[in-house]
């Protein structure tokens, strides 16, 4: 079985990685992939965001089916498109992901079902906006509505903060488009839990919860990255609790999106945060996340393939069994070039240890150069997953192996999963 996968990140990598566990038979076509995915899959050269070329790349290798990795294949309508072409794909349509890529979207449908998630309203103007801002005081949220590579959200101490981002988004138009709506948002306190599930548009199969790590800084300090590292489980998201993001959660979105006319299929994620309420969804994402796929993968003992293919077919996934995960922990730590999150310098020639006794190096921005040795091409350079019976021991050999990681300027956290220490004692 031929499997097209889009994207070239370390999900992606994890993706291929599990998919080819699943079934040692399968082969997977990565576009673009990168360099270090070689082993598990076969790159070809075909960006994730061009749709004309990966349909004909899924024709001419007669695929199965396609796996979609990032959220901009799946916003640009990759899945309208191939299903009007009749080829089986995982992910949802354009209009279903919306419940990602349009915050107004997501948090209407969320309010209009009873979902739990912070109050907000939408602005255009920069006047009204502000006026929100001053009603609800500090600390307050303010959020571009689209997508601003994931520097669209102010969590304001102050008002004059929460005024000076609207004003950036608003009146300045920073994030273009991705801005010219805002959200005005109730600020919620309590730790943060990623939970993805897989699903068919009516049924649910929920992984274990995972935890990442946003800050570049140790003690989450510093700005915002793409995620430094993840863990799972999380000890703050039992199968209770998890059940209750099911039922209260999951289950009333996919019935929202169903009744709108946009069934979500594939993976959905929700961003939780624990409040003293219960859990509230800070965000949805219409995709697996990144780094945290990278630490759920290797925990995962059951098939990912097989929900994964029912989905892409459009088949129903009720009769399929729980997920099943191995015992013990995951630590995944990300190893970034020097200047990340700000602009890095690429193409410095980079060694990787090799996988052993529970840890796997997932490649996210490195590329062969012309004379077939491995160089950085990207802020987020790898990704050192450790599994282990405890969490302690994870995360020491998820740390060692990302010291092990040599290229200049490297630089990665010690800390990934300081708060699951912390709660352990
Ligand atoms: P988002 O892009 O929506 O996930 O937001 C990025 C980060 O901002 C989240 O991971 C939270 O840490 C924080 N955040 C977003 N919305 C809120 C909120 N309503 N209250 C508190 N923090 C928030
Ligand atoms: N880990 C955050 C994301 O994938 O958006």
């Amino acid at each position: 079985m031929r499997i097209l996968l889009v994207g070239g990140g370390g999900r992606e990598h994890a993706l291929a990685w599990k998919l080819r566990r699943d079934d040692p038979s399968c082969e997977v076509i990565a576009a673009p992939g990168n360099a270090g995915m070689t082993a598990v899959a076969r790159c070809v050269p075909v960006s994730a965001t061009d749709i004309d070329a990966l349909l004909a790349l899924a024709r001419a290798e007669s695929v199965a089916f396609t796996v979609v990795g990032p959220e901009a294949p799946l916003e640009l309508g990759i899945v309208d498109r191939f299903r009007a072409e009749g080829l089986a794909i995982f992910g949802p349509t354009a209009a279903a992901a919306r419940i990602e890529t349009s915050k107004r979207f997501a948090k209407e449908l969320m309010l209009a079902a009873g979902v739990p998630t912070a109050q907000a309203r939408t602005f255009t103007e920069a006047a009204a906006a502000k006026a929100e801002v001053r009603r609800l005081g500090a600390p307050v949220v303010v959020k571009a509505s689209g997508i601003a590579a994931g520097k669209g959200v102010v969590v304001a101490g102050s008002v004059e903060e929460a005024e000076r981002a609207v004003d950036e988004m608003l009146v300045d138009g920073i994030f273009g488009e991705a801005g010219a709506e805002v959200l005005i948002e109730e600020c919620m306190t309590g730790e943060e839990v990623s939970l993805f599930a897989l699903t068919d548009g009516s049924h649910v199969l929920p992984f274990i919860g995972a935890q990442d790590h946003k800050r570049i800084g140790e003690g989450d300090t510093g700005p915002n990255t793409g995620g430094m590292g993840a863990y799972a489980p999380v000890s703050l998201a039992p199968p209770a609790l998890i059940a209750e993001a099911v039922e209260r959660i999951f289950l009333p979105t996919l019935a929202a999106l169903r009744a709108a006319g946009c069934p979500f299929t594939g993976l959905l994620y929700a961003g939780l945060m624990l409040t003293p309420d219960g859990p509230k969804v800070v965000e949805f994402n219409c995709r697996f996340g990144d780094p945290e796929t990278q630490a759920l993968l290797p925990l995962m003992a059951s098939s990912l393939l097989t929900p994964m293919r029912a989905i892409a077919r459009g088949e129903s996934i009720a009769s399929m069994l729980p997920l099943t995960w191995h015992p013990g922990a995951s630590v995944t730590t990300v190893v970034a070039a020097a200047g990340y999150p700000g602009p890095v310098r690429a193409g410095d020639a980079i060694t990787v240890p090799p996988d052993h006794d529970g840890v796997t190096i997932f490649h996210a921005g490195t590329k062969r150069s012309a004379d077939g040795s491995v160089v950085t091409a990207g802020g987020r350079v790898v990704a050192a997953t450790a599994v282990a019976p405890t969490f302690a021991a994870a995360r020491d050999a998820s740390t060692a192996a990302a010291a092990a990681v040599r290229f200049a300027g490297a630089q990665f956290r010690r800390d990934i999963g300081w708060r699951e220490q912390a709660r352990a004692g």
